[in-house]
């Protein structure tokens, strides 16, 4: 077994586990930092998470010193949540923030880098250090290499370990390249790719549900499910994001990392242990069975997008083309649809439509079951088929519909649903940052993509975006507000219907 793969470091029912004290170093302070990460290092404040001393180093362009940094974090973080629950222990928070300046190509920033790390260290009575690269993508093997070139990812006198944002790689050749150069300084033990989507609890409670229950898995297969719906759909737009998007697209931006994430966790056989290896193995397996879709063949598997202008609520919102950062003319997908077939025993015959888009009508994440007809329909009334849906946001939940007898002398069917609510536990779970980068501190890897599966990941969705870069498409081919072009109710086939959840 791999370090960093010990079953010691699953989810450990007996109650929390503590970080130990470590040096968090962020390469970057732009929006994902003052947006996500420090609120969820606030948030492990305020659990009583970071007791044992977390001291964090962000390093950036900017000329700030350990002052002004927290002087700079104080109006970020000014309005959220964390913030006030974190009350009068902000000072105490504060103090364990510092500020290392310099460009990320210059050898000299990590110089100072490695300087700042000795002294805290020598304060921690460690050398536990966790690299968090939140920087553009094009970036991260500068700054692994310029790690590795001065050794700071020997694990003398400590851990060592390195954070990867998403995008990991924008296609299959250019992840497995940046996944060698990473590997060429780093072990696979000390890698944690994020994929944020695994932190959320919901997305947890996906394998809670299905492997902590007997009444569940014995419907999951060819047998009793019809098809299973993924569908991502969110309000926003590009939140100024253009430029980033452009380059993206739909398939990079949700499909290849989120959405096929949600797939291998509901689609995967049950693991033999609920430890890192044992689930990431299982994951591989499923994202491995993926029938792969060929350019030639995507105009009957998938159905792509683009928003024209169009109304949310009551609020009229312009199309994608008149965005800040694109191209009037662009040939971007905003919108996607795609079925995919899984070659396996278990699920032969039954199809996976997966689905997301920006400025849909609202904003919710579903996962949803649905189940064959009853082999005889003696009851008049609804026809509707058995679905248990996964609520992932925002109001988290599980449901299962199901065809009750209404009061009266008739035998007539309707639909009614059985509804759970998360919320119904009175606590809310923590955020997804703050769940993984405490996972990431205590060496526990199970909610991050391994390398295999972020290459197979990409593999399944190459077939997309080389059919998709030509002929240009006619865009824009939905309104903002709507659920996507109609054209994406043929990938269903025959008696299903896309839900609007
Ligand atoms: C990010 C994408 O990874 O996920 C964004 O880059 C998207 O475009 C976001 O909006 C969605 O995350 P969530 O947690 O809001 O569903």
């Amino acid at each position: 077994m791999r370090q960093g793969e010990r079953s010691a470091q699953g989810p450990s029912p007996a109650g929390r586990k503590r970080a130990e004290a470590s040096t968090l170093v962020i390469f970057g302070v732009g929006d994902l930092t003052q947006r996500k990460l420090l609120p969820a290092l606030m948030e492990l404040e305020s659990q009583g998470d970071l007791e044992a001393g977390l001291k964090v180093l962000a390093v950036g362009r900017r000329d700030w010193s350990d002052q002004g940094f927290r002087e700079m974090a104080t109006q970020w973080v000014q309005k959220t949540p964390e913030r006030k629950a974190l009350g009068d222990r902000w000072e105490a928070f504060s103090q364990r923030l510092h500020f290392s300046p310099g460009a990320f190509d210059d050898q000299a920033t990590y110089e100072r880098v490695e300087r700042r790390l000795g002294e805290l260290g020598a304060e921690q009575g460690n050398q536990n250090v966790l690299y968090y690269l939140a920087t553009p993508p094009d970036i991260f093997a500068t700054i692994s290499n310029a790690l590795g070139g001065r050794g700071m990812q020997r694990e003398e006198g400590g851990w060592r370990r390195i954070v990867i944002e998403k995008p990991f790689g924008s296609s299959l050749d250019s992840a497995m390249e940046l996944n060698a150069q990473i590997h060429a300084i780093w072990a696979e033990h000390q890698i944690y790719r994020i994929d944020h989507y695994l932190g959320k609890e919901t997305v947890q409670n996906l394998m809670a549900i299905r492997f902590g229950n007997a009444i569940f898995e014995p419907l999951w297969n060819r047998q009793f499910v019809d098809h299973v719906q993924i569908t991502a759909a969110e309000d926003l737009g590009l939140e100024g994001r253009g430029g980033y998007y452009e380059h993206s697209g739909v398939v990079r931006d949700m499909l290849q990392n989120h959405l096929l994430q949600l797939f291998s966790l509901i689609a995967m056989e049950p693991p033999a242990a609920l430890e890192a290896k044992a689930i990431r193995d299982e994951k591989v397996k499923v994202l491995r069975a993926v029938r792969p879709i060929p350019p030639e063949r995507v105009a009957e598997s998938a159905v792509r997008g683009q928003y024209g202008p169009g109304t949310i609520g009551k609020e009229a919102v312009s199309g994608y083309r008149q965005e800040r950062g694109v191209a009037p003319d662009s040939n971007t997908p905003t919108y996607l649809a795609v079925r995919l077939d899984v070659d396996n025993w278990r699920w032969q015959g039954v199809p996976f439509f997966l689905r997301t888009a920006k400025r849909m009508p609202k904003k919710i994440t579903e996962v949803a079951v649905v189940f064959r007809q009853p082999p005889t329909q003696m009851f008049p009334g609804s026809k509707e088929r058995n679905v248990l849906a996964f609520n992932i946001q925002p109001d988290e939940g599980v449901s299962l519909s199901f065809n009750s007898k209404t009061p009266g002398a008739q035998n007539l069917l309707r639909e009614v649903v059985m509804d759970f609510r998360y919320r119904s536990f009175g606590e809310p779970g923590g955020s997804a940052y703050s769940r993984l980068l405490l996972d990431a501190i205590l060496g526990d890897p199970t909610l991050f993509p391994r390398e295999d599966e972020v290459e197979h990941a990409w593999h399944i969705v190459e077939g997309l975006l080389e059919a998709w870069r030509w002929p240009e498409a006619s865009f824009p081919n939905y309104p903002a507000g709507s659920w996507g072009p109609p054209s994406a109710v043929r990938l269903l086939g025959e008696g299903r219907s896309w839900r609007e959840p």
